[in-house]
């Protein structure tokens, strides 16, 4: 892709997680100046043209090195909410626009509307985007594909049965490559102020069809079998936060039965077709293989 403010530096907040760091390698190969955030510049391991400082959401002065002489930061927000606030004022103070990674806060769908504190999160922030003098877009990616890893990875390197609720609950999850991919489009690119996307994979897939797709792209047929919901919990609470339990829980329940939301705004905006679950499944192929037995 060829990036026409080239010019014009980039921050990226969050440069070392799922998003981030696919968002930083876009933007290496258009020639845009990139500079990474983390707090741990030492094990960031970021491609080396990468420009990275060391900065922490929680400590604001710590900012003001990372966004000297950015015109745009691209935001992955991974702190807590007394953070917000000064963070944003910090923004403001020193950058010319914002490109944040949110959520479908506004998409009319039981899945997307659910109340939890990281909803209201989002919602404070960008609250405090709009309200200072920022250009602002917002990315609103739905289930990331990634999430198969912490949810059914573990099982499948154990063995080939999924024990997991709402076996017939659909969801179109999105590559992260393809978030990125978009990411990099509005943050070379102007005219996108003002503007949100609701980001998906390209098909509504069950949570069943996504078990049977991961076995299909790693070659073993995988057998999902359906739990009850508080099975579910009773089995997760020892190991997940319950806020995240409680999230995932009161979304899908309420999601049952409704159509998955599939939009076209990955093609769109990237001119390349939104890539597939079974895509997704065959990149990570390796991280569903099996533990060999005594291990
Ligand atoms: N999973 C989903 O289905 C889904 C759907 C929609 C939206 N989202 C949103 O996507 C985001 C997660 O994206 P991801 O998976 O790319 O994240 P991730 O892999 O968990 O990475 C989190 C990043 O945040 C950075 N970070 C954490 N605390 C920080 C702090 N105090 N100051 C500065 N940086 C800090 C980490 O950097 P260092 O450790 O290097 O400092 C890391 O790069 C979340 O906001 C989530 O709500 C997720």
């Amino acid at each position: 892709m060829d990036c026409p403010s080239r010019n014009n530096r980039v921050l990226v907040i969050g440069a070392t997680g799922n998003v981030g760091r696919e968002v930083v390698r876009e933007l290496n190969s258009t020639g845009v100046a990139v500079r990474a955030m983390t707090r741990n510049p030492d094990t960031a391991n970021l491609p080396p043209q990468t420009e990275v400082m060391r900065g922490d959401l929680c400590l604001p002065e710590t900012l003001d090195h990372c966004l000297d002489g950015v015109d745009t930061v691209f935001l992955v927000w991974a702190a807590p909410p007394a953070a917000v606030a000064s963070a944003v004022e910090r923004f403001e103070r020193h950058a010319r626009r914002i490109v944040f990674l949110s959520a479908p806060l506004k998409t009319p769908h039981p899945l997307f509307q659910q109340p939890n504190p990281q909803r209201v999160m989002f919602e404070q922030i960008e609250k405090r985007i709009e309200d200072s003098g920022l250009e602002w877009t917002y990315l609103r990616p739905g289930m990331f594909a990634l999430n198969a890893l912490g949810w059914w990875a573990p099982q499948i390197r154990r063995g080939d049965t999924v024990r997991w609720p709402f076996a017939a609950l659909p969801t179109a999850p999105i590559h992260e490559r393809d978030i990125a991919a978009v990411a990099a489009r509005v943050l070379c690119e102007e005219g996108h102020a003002g503007a949100d996307y609701v980001l998906t994979g390209p098909q509504s897939l069950t949570h069943a069809e996504q078990v049977s797709t991961i076995g299909r792209a790693i070659g073993r047929a995988l057998h999902f079998e359906e739990i009850s919901p508080d099975e579910w919990r009773r089995e997760c609470l020892p190991v997940w936060p319950e806020p995240a339990v409680n999230m995932l829980l009161n979304a899908w329940s309420a999601a049952m039965g409704h159509p998955a939301i599939v939009t076209s705004a990955v093609s769109e905006l990237t001119g390349f077709p939104a890539r597939t679950f079974f895509d997704w499944a065959a990149d990570h192929a390796a991280q569903f293989h099996r533990i060999p037995s005594g291990e």
